[in-house]
């Protein structure tokens, strides 16, 4: 059943004149602002208030070459609720542990819930360090603001973040490639069917140490392009990082798995628009045409791309340090068409997906209408020299091998 809105009485008090003139036009047509969504805030996270419950069973640790992604968690977890009269109430560190929710709490039936991921890592004096974690708040409160859920204060979630990452500090292998995966979620508790904003919600934060994606080196990836199915339109919420934008995402995924691709490429549109590689942005070098100028071209943040933390990464440090040697940097639309004809004229350099858990993975080749569009490796080689640059340039700040503003070091 959907729940009744009432309009504020001072509006719906107002002349129709006076309303139009308060009405502005959105300043970007597709995308919903976060702030535009976002719930009034009664009390902010506090993290003087947390307090700590450590566990009495401590886990034992998992060889390090044992570690499966996703799959151990560390021994406790942060936990913040939130109500709607109150605001966020005292954080709590607790043994990792089930939640208790009502069968009728609206996650389960509207999918309210938004999560992100990020890592923290151990440097070479052993300190942890957390990597852009404003980046992620950020994208979380943007995430969160969408769906009707509560924001919060980002400092204050990164220092409760901090504390956790460095009381979990035995979870983190000291192992260069090794991290401690933290997965902040947020979900809405209300227990209601009715369709409407959750009145109370709960933020946690768990942790999985994680080895290198690529244990042995790279490996090259071959890709279906898909085009039966889309991961986001214009208007949708394919720029926020939604627990529901991922699950139907998993059947085109085992589709391309069945044909023996290791990952899809998300197109868009007639027009073939190459978007995201399963759950990564993506880029391709390319020699332009008419100049032969090199190029690193990646689709624009229109609302239909996620703003990736190290799509971010990979555009700076290409700005950085790739224009000076002649490279051309582009945020612009590009088709399936452009990157076949780039392939077949031998302009198509490189390609590859850029994301936190893999940091770079490079393509070897895509399937696309029944043709393979070769991304310019040669048949030794699992990486181009671009990915593999990128791969050093972004580890040697995440390890704080280079000291870099990027890298956030916590406190002990
Ligand atoms: C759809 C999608 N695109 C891109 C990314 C990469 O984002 P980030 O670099 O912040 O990990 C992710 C990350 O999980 C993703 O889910």
């Amino acid at each position: 059943m959907l729940r009744q809105f009432r309009p504020q009485r001072s509006l719906a008090k107002q002349p129709i004149s006076r309303l139009l003139a308060a009405w502005q036009e959105p300043s970007r047509s597709y995308s919903i602002h976060a702030n535009a969504a976002s719930t009034a805030k009664i009390q902010d996270i506090d993290p003087s208030k947390l307090t700590i419950t450590k566990t009495k069973a401590p886990k034992e640790l998992i060889p390090a070459s044992e570690l499966v992604f996703g799959r151990s968690f560390t021994d406790h977890m942060l936990s913040i609720e939130w109500t709607a009269s109150e605001g966020w109430l005292a954080p709590r560190i607790t043994p990792y542990q089930n939640l208790s929710l009502d069968p009728a709490s609206c996650v389960f039936h509207y999918a309210f819930e938004c999560f992100e991921g990020m890592k923290a890592y151990k440097d070479s004096n052993g300190k942890v360090r957390l990597f852009r974690p404003t980046k992620n708040m950020e994208r979380m409160n943007k995430s969160s603001a969408r769906i009707a859920l509560p924001t919060f204060d980002q400092a204050a979630m990164i220092k409760l973040i901090s504390q956790f990452s460095q009381m979990e500090e035995r979870f983190i292998p000291s192992t260069k490639g090794y991290s401690l995966y933290l997965r902040p979620t947020m979900i809405g508790t209300q227990k209601t069917l009715g369709v409407g904003p959750p009145g109370s919600a709960l933020l946690y934060v768990i942790a999985s140490p994680v080895g290198p994606y690529y244990p042995t080196g790279f490996k090259a990836i071959s890709l279906e392009a898909t085009n039966y199915a889309v991961r986001a339109w214009p208007g949708g919420v394919g720029d926020k990082k939604l627990g529901a934008n991922y699950a139907p995402c998993i059947v085109p995924q085992l589709e391309a798995a069945k044909r023996g691709f290791h990952q899809n490429l998300w197109l868009f549109g007639e027009e073939e628009f190459v978007t995201e590689v399963g759950t990564m942005n993506m880029f391709a070098a390319i020699k332009n045409k008419e100049t032969g100028q090199k190029e690193l071209i990646t689709a624009p943040l229109d609302g239909t791309i996620l703003e990736g933390v190290t799509r971010d990464c990979v555009l700076s440090l290409a700005r950085e340090k790739l224009v000076p040697e002649g490279w051309k940097v582009l945020e612009r639309k590009y088709t399936m068409k452009e990157l076949s004809e780039a392939a077949q004229e031998g302009r198509l350099l490189e390609a590859f997906g850029a994301g936190t858990a893999a940091i770079v993975s490079p393509i070897r080749n895509i399937c696309w209408k029944g043709d393979m569009v070769d991304c310019g490796l040669r048949p030794e080689e699992e990486a181009g020299e671009l990915a593999s640059k990128m791969k050093n340039w972004i580890e040697a700040r995440q390890y704080g091998d280079e000291e870099h503003e990027w890298s956030y070091t916590v406190p002990e």
